[in-house]
């Protein structure tokens, strides 16, 4: 019997790329989405997502419209969720609200209807900044933020109590969560509901942790989106992208094939269920050294860089995944080059049109001094 599975959020850059996955793979897919105009554009219409599969458009936190969404469901992936770090740090009640209380009227919705697996999308924000090793080889898992140690004088990199730099390494789902952001804390609230939920009514649970997800279909015209999505538009426009820091923080950028992947076999495989994973690439990059990669796929090479040389509030300086545990337990490993990534994320948006919104939202962000 082939699933059906219920995608919450399922409009979304990578509710839809999974639902083109599950429904090559013989599942049935339906979609709950509201199709938020900052993150679908003001067209937003079913006409994109009509021949993906079943769409009810709706509010998550909308109990009635939630128990319509799950009736004739065998599992659930959670993607519902407002996303953007920087815009979390003012628009506190709209995180919490669609983040917390979606999530919380999705599993009181699951009360009376269970399924057999739910699957949530959580996010490397929760560990804050990654692992760090210092100079004498420890592992230093409770480095805090730029914000919380107060040290603008001494350069962007953490440092040890002696002024030594730390090395950061691989950060596994072992590692204390440390809430550095609203959106952080809204995702780590969200995993935990869903995995305690699940458990005191006998349902599966996987967290997937997902890195910097990133691809074709990603919102171009939302400025809170991810970093490529945004410089994409930047230099579509002919802008510069606008780089935070130095650039030299490093991310694990992973497409969104492969996270389809990574949500397919939490969805499927025995292994998973009440596990937590990190889904990364298992490499890293600079923001510096992707920025100049996407304008030379996209043929903008001319176009340099602003370096802000200003910290964006609720941001870490470095994380990338530690890919073990998925690899071992569940036998993934993303497969996709990130210049050939790049290249088709060049291709998508040479084709389509973006409203450059970031000035914007930049100016949204240092009227609150969230950017210094
Ligand atoms: C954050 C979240 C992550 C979430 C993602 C997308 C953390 C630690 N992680 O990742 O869970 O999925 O946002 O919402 O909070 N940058 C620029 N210029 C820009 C935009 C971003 O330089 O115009 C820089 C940022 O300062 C950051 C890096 O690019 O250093 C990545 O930013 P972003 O894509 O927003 O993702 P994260 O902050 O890594």
């Amino acid at each position: 019997m082939p699933q059906r599975v219920l995608i919450t959020g399922g409009g979304g850059f990578i509710g839809r790329n999974l639902t083109r996955a599950l429904i090559e793979r013989g599942a049935t897919v339906r979609i709950l989405d509201n199709l938020h105009e900052q993150v679908h554009g003001r067209s937003a219409g079913r006409h994109r997502l009509g021949s993906d599969g079943e769409v009810v458009i709706g509010d998550i936190r909308d109990a009635s419209v939630a128990r319509r969404a799950l009736v004739g469901v065998d599992k659930v992936v959670h993607l519902a969720a407002e996303v953007g770090v920087g815009q979390s740090m003012y628009a506190v009640e709209r995180y919490v609200s669609t983040n917390d209380c979606g999530t919380a009227v999705l599993m009181e919705a699951l009360i009376g209807n269970p399924v057999e697996r739910i699957v949530v999308a959580s996010s490397m924000s929760i560990y804050g900044e990654g692992l760090y090793r210092d100079a004498d080889g420890k592992l230093i898992e409770d480095m805090p933020t730029r914000a919380g140690r107060g040290d603008g004088s001494s350069g962007w990199d953490p440092r040890d109590g002696q002024g030594r730099p730390l090395v950061p390494v691989p950060t596994p789902e072992s590692k204390r969560p440390s809430l550095a952001s609203v959106y952080a804390l809204t995702k780590y609230a969200q995993e935990r509901l869903v995995l305690l939920m699940a458990a005191a009514y006998g349902m599966q649970a996987v967290a997937l942790r997902l890195f910097n997800v990133y691809g074709p279909g990603q919102a171009l015209s939302n400025p809170y989106t991810g970093v490529l999505a945004i410089f994409a538009s930047r230099l579509l426009n002919g802008r510069s992208p606008l780089i935070f820091e130095d650039g030299r923080q490093r991310r694990d950028f992973v497409h969104v094939d492969d996270v389809s992947r990574a949500f397919t076999l939490a969805l499927e495989h025995p292994a998973a269920a009440g596990n937590v994973y990190n889904v990364g690439s298992g490499r890293h990059r600079s923001i510096r050294e992707v920025a100049d990669m996407l304008a030379a796929a996209m043929g903008r090479d001319d176009i340099v860089p602003e370096i802000a040389g200003k910290a964006r509030a609720g941001d870490i300086r470095h994380c990338f995944a530690d890919v073990e545990k998925i690899r071992a337990e569940l036998g993934f490993t993303a497969t996709s080059d990130f210049a050939h990534g790049l290249a088709g994320l060049a291709r998508w948006v040479a084709s389509q049109e973006a409203q450059d919104r970031v000035p914007k939202a930049r100016e949204e962000l240092e009227q609150r001094g969230l950017v210094a």
